[in-house]
């Protein structure tokens, strides 16, 4: 059995949690990331109650803020110098439009931006795995989805799906491209759909009719977080992913395309000029 290092942000709910539950093996080391010390704190004597042996760190950060991750990631290389399997679980969706103290709407901060920001403050870390993996936990990507460039933190007309379907779209557009960028590396970079899943996912922060729409997913159409969690489990695994990288997978072993709109060289070049403004970088 391989040792393997694994990061997983959004671990204290749903499909991370249920996926830390899975990994949580003597043989893995598992850096679990909260931004909740209680439910840090409660999430590791839960999993330790069931698994014993297993090897488990908490790190806090909250994912909207990019100063936290930026530190997230300097704590995590104090203490190793690879990382095996980078696992971007964290997300939200709202009804209400919230901009961080960095200025950036919080949907687009969370779902993409700390998946992005994390990725690359790591990529030193992964390419120092024998095979480091990227997994982005993305969403349906239907053909309608697109990001708005004029107004990508939706000061003007603010919707709790469109931002969050752009945040989703965003993070897969990012996939195929960072996939592009380490190809010739031992990394791989990819997404998934984890499904309708029963989850905490707009149980607190939806109103009206988003509200409705996540009860009635919940309620009929869902699976369960640990059902979810095997999509995540198949790309983390897998042998035979190990050179397969810059896809999406919907719950099949095999990868299936998104919409014509991530796939369009303008709207990724324009994306990716916009993020590297978001954080700073030229
Ligand atoms: N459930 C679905 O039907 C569904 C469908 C498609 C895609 N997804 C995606 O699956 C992923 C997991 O979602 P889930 O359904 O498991 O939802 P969930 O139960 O609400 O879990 C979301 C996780 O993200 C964390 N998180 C949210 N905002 C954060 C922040 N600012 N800083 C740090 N952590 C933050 C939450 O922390 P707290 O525990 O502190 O809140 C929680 O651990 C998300 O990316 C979601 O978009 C879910």
């Amino acid at each position: 059995m391989e040792n393997k290092i694994i990061i997983i942000t959004g671990a204290t709910s749903g499909v991370g949690k249920a996926t830390a539950f899975e990994l949580a093996k003597p043989e893995n080391k598992l850096f679990l990331i909260a931004r909740n010390k209680q439910k840090g704190e409660e999430l590791k004597k839960q999993i330790l109650g069931i698994k014993p042996k297993a090897n488990i760190e908490l790190l806090y950060a909250d994912l909207s803020l990019q100063n936290d991750i930026k530190k997230l990631a300097s704590d995590f290389k104090t203490r190793q110098n690879k990382l095996d399997v980078l696992i971007n679980c964290a997300g939200l969706v709202s009804s209400e439009r919230v901009e961080t103290k960095e200025g950036i709407e919080q949907t687009l901060a969370v779902n993409y931006i700390s998946h992005y920001l994390l990725s690359h403050l790591l990529s030193e870390e992964l390419k120092n795995a024998k095979q480091g993996r990227i997994i982005n936990v993305a969403s349906l990507i239907p053909p309608i989805a697109k990001i708005n460039f004029r107004d990508i933190h939706s000061k003007k007309n603010y919707s709790g799906v469109t931002a969050y379907l752009q945040s989703k779209l965003a993070d897969v557009m990012f996939t195929y491209d960072l996939a592009e960028q380490l190809k010739n590396t031992n990394v791989t970079v990819n997404a998934v759909h984890p499904g309708i899943v029963k989850t905490n996912l707009g149980v607190e922060t939806s109103k009206g009719a988003l509200q409705g729409f996540v009860r009635f997913c919940m309620s009929f159409i869902s699976i369960t977080p640990e059902k979810s969690a095997e999509r995540v489990l198949y790309l983390t695994n897998s042998n035979n992913l190990s050179k397969i990288t810059g896809k999406y997978f919907k719950g099949g072993q095999n990868p299936v395309k998104t919409n014509s709109f991530s796939y369009n060289l303008d709207n990724r070049k324009k994306l990716s000029e916009l993020t590297k403004a978001l954080i700073g970088e030229k």
